[in-house]
């Protein structure tokens, strides 16, 4: 299966969910590969920090740009079990080219009206894309929201993202929490951190369970 993570804001936390799942699913036996799309390189780096540091299981990562993006991916995926694929945070080539192959999308949106109204632009793009990609399933899922019960962000994006037909939301919502910066650096997944953090493993485990619908 291919995955995709992407969207046309910076700063959502696409490759922190992209590395996150690809680590994850290698944890639970699957050949998983990591496409770097951005330019930016963050998947990329991760995955070499893993490897310096010796986490196993090791996530092989490669990058792949402009128009060879599409073909090569699907190439690549005669060979691997799962890819997934971290997108940059612009309309790109590279976005609507894995948008092009990819069998779900999800797109990591932070509370904010900001980020609701780049989902506008998301939208049609999905339009655009549906003659070339019919399987493409897009998915948005809450990213960076308030740990701080009083602050109900949460619910009012999730009435203004439910208008949007082409998309659903995943019943998880990822917080913001140091554990996640932590991770990113340290070439490891939210579970593989010393000290563990609770309650970042149980939401990154109950999204791995969703998207690749484990138990
Ligand atoms: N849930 C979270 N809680 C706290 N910090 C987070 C969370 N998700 C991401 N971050 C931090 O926010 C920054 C941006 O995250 P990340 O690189 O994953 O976003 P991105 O969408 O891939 O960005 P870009 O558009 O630049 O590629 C990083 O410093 C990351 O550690
Ligand atoms: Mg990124």
């Amino acid at each position: 299966m291919i995955i995709l993570i992407g969207g046309e804001k910076g700063g959502t936390g696409k490759s922190t969910l992209a590395t996150n799942m690809a680590a994850l699913r290698a944890m639970n036996g699957h050949d998983v590969l990591l496409i770097d799309a951005d330019k930016q390189g963050t998947s990329s780096i991760w995955s070499q920090v893993r490897d310096e540091g010796e986490i196993t299981p090791r996530i092989t990562c490669v990058q792949k740009f402009g128009k060879n993006l599409a073909k090569d991916t699907l190439d690549l995926a005669n060979r691997y079990e799962d890819i997934v694929i971290d997108a940059g945070g612009r309309d790109s080539l590279e976005l609507r080219y894995a948008m092009g192959v990819a069998h779900h999308m999800y797109i990591p949106v932070q509370p904010t009206q900001f980020d609701l109204w780049a989902l506008q632009n998301i939208d049609s793009l999905i339009e655009q894309i549906e003659p070339i990609n019919s399987e493409l399933k897009a998915h948005v899922v809450i990213t960076r929201s308030s740990t701080n019960p009083s602050v109900s962000d949460t619910e009012e994006a999730l009435g203004i993202i439910s208008e949007f037909e082409r998309m659903t939301i995943l019943n998880t919502t990822i917080k913001e929490r140091v554990a996640y910066q932590r991770c990113v650096r340290l070439g490891c997944s939210v579970i593989e951190v010393n000290p563990i953090d609770k309650k970042a493993s149980n939401e990154i485990t109950n999204l791995y369970k969703e998207i690749y619908h484990a138990n």
